[in-house]
């Protein structure tokens, strides 16, 4: 990650040079943990699902994402912490009019103090991209599989599965970037037309669940820091497993409690440690 913050043009300009990485944070502290070690965090709609117990991330609403928004940007600002942060516009905010998509997404800017937002769609959504860029919005795409289309689509579906398939990404990539977004997300698509889309833009793709030869990944905190039992999508590959230890801890404090050996002395007001 860069010493100062990054810039969207200077991500933009990235491509090709490094791999870009980038974690959601959904809260304060942590923001500060992520943000020495990732390019961008992304306070992603799938807060919905991670803390706040929905199904997919349809019921998300705007007061939800600047609340979040404005955690992170609190919890970056008190550690002097100069991480580049975009936050997802959720559904219904943005997808029925330019007019929404423009009021929202200045009202996400301006309420959390983050620096970019991040919407679902393709050629569809090219004309609301556009219209927020020129407000003066930095815009990061997000098109493949698109978790906000879950019942439109009856589930979530793996993308670029043949030609014509490829040849849509194809196209939303670049309808995308015509309308001026800096970066696009490609989610849940097989490698080939990952790598497809990637070669076809000059704006980084960051994938999740795409190939390795995008411009950079990103994934769900929570997904790779272990922190559910269940089911692991295949695209998230877990670097610590910490729902065990979060249990343990929380096993070992009852029995503490329960046998009156917490607080001992070393916990207790008024009396010195030994030694
Ligand atoms: O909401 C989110 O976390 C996202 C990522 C999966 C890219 O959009």
């Amino acid at each position: 990650m860069s010493e100062t913050r990054l810039t969207p043009e200077k991500i933009t300009s990235l491509k090709g040079q490094t791999k870009l990485t980038c974690l959601t944070a959904y809260t304060a502290p942590m923001a500060q943990l992520l943000a020495p070690h990732v390019d961008m965090l992304l306070v992603g709609d799938s807060v919905g699902m991670v803390l706040h117990g929905f199904d997919n991330t349809l019921d998300v609403t705007m007061d939800m994402m600047v609340m979040h928004g404005a955690a992170v940007m609190r919890g970056l600002g008190a550690a002097q912490m100069q991480s580049f942060v975009i936050v997802d516009m959720p559904y219904g905010s943005y997808e029925d009019n330019a007019q929404d998509a423009v009021r929202n997404a200045k009202r996400l800017m301006d309420e959390t103090g983050a620096h970019a937002v991040k919407l679902e769609g393709g050629v569809d959504l090219s004309a609301v991209i556009g219209q927020v860029v020129a407000a003066g919005v930095p815009v990061m795409g997000h098109i493949g599989l698109q978790p906000q289309s879950v019942i439109k689509e009856g589930g979530y579906k793996i993308k670029g599965k043949d030609q014509a398939g490829i040849e849509k990404l194809i196209a939303d990539a670049k309808a995308v970037e015509a309308a001026g977004a800096f970066a696009l997300v490609l989610e849940g698509t097989l490698p080939e037309a990952a790598r497809a889309v990637t070669q076809a833009i000059d704006i980084p793709v960051i994938g999740i669940g795409a190939a390795v030869e995008c411009d950079g990944q990103v994934l769900v905190c929570d997904d790779m820091l272990g922190m559910h039992h269940g089911h692991v999508p295949k695209f998230v590959k877990q670097y610590t497993k910490l729902a065990p230890e979060i249990e343990r801890a929380a096993q070992n404090f009852s029995d503490e409690v329960r046998s009156g050996a917490f607080p001992s002395e070393d916990y207790v007001y008024g009396v010195k440690k030994a030694g």
